[in-house]
């Protein structure tokens, strides 16, 4: 069984001193329980500012990994106000989120343009944690697994040989509003996922595929027990070190 992936995406929230408590607060835990960090792998994805903080804090602790929460699709250039792949790994980040749907939904991100931040993240040498995700109407349409299978298809660019890539499955109803898919509706999907990615990475089986979407400590022993749910993608939840090392646990 692949080891799952807890990750926390802190998202626009806090303060530098709030990001410097947290991370504290979860370095302070997990030192006293490193039976969670053997179990799990533990990600942090903090606001790009508070990277370097967070980073200063993890030395001598590598086993957490640091995530960004968005990459440019170019390599470098007259991009104001962007962050390439490159600069990411150079700030020692392992893991990049993208296609998140609150960047699909206020900064107009296609599939076609993820394909691209995904292939310069994978050029970087940076992880990618691709999200996809129907909406609530999508869903009452009856048209959620049309919808994520073809963002699964067209966020993906060609992968020839073996690179990790990461799939969150992220409903849009369920982020930040305290409904949560189903177990049965999340592992429906995941399989759907786990089935469809036989014909886009070369090594499908290697491939995590997180679910994201109101995760709490209340609800995720349930989804993480689910066959094909290898991690989750944690926003409200991972702003609270115990709440956060609580779903690690559930893992
Ligand atoms: P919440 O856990 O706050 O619902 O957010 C989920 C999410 O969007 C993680 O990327």
């Amino acid at each position: 069984m692949m080891k799952k992936l807890i990750a926390g995406n802190w998202k626009m929230n806090g303060s530098r001193t709030q990001a410097r408590a947290l991370i504290a607060d979860i370095v302070n835990n997990l030192s006293q329980e490193e039976a969670i960090v053997e179990k799990a792998d533990i990600l942090v994805c903090p606001p790009a500012l508070y990277i370097s903080d967070v980073r200063h804090a993890l030395r001598g602790y590598p086993k957490i990994k640091i995530g960004a929460q968005d990459c440019s699709s170019e390599e470098n250039g007259a991009h104001t106000g962007d962050l390439s792949a490159q600069m990411l790994e150079d700030s020692e980040c392992a893991y990049v989120i993208l296609g998140h749907s609150e960047r699909r939904q206020n900064h107009g991100e296609t599939n076609v343009i993820v394909a691209q931040k995904v292939a310069r993240a994978l050029k970087a040498d940076l992880i990618p944690i691709v999200c996809i995700g129907e909406t609530q109407e999508e869903r009452d349409a009856g048209r959620a697994q049309e919808i994520v299978l073809s963002q699964l298809q067209g966020s993906l660019p060609d992968l020839e040989s073996f690179h990790e890539v990461v799939i969150a499955y992220e409903p849009v109803w369920a982020i930040g509003t305290g409904k949560t898919a189903s177990p049965q509706d999340a592992q429906e999907m995941h399989t759907l996922i786990r089935e469809n990615l036989k014909d886009l990475v070369p090594k499908p089986e290697k491939t995590r595929i997180l679910y994201g979407g109101s995760m709490k400590p209340e609800n995720a022993k349930e989804i993480l027990a689910c066959k094909n749910i290898d991690g989750g993608l944690i926003g409200g939840a991972s702003l609270k070190a115990d709440q956060f090392l609580s779903i690690a646990r559930a893992a």
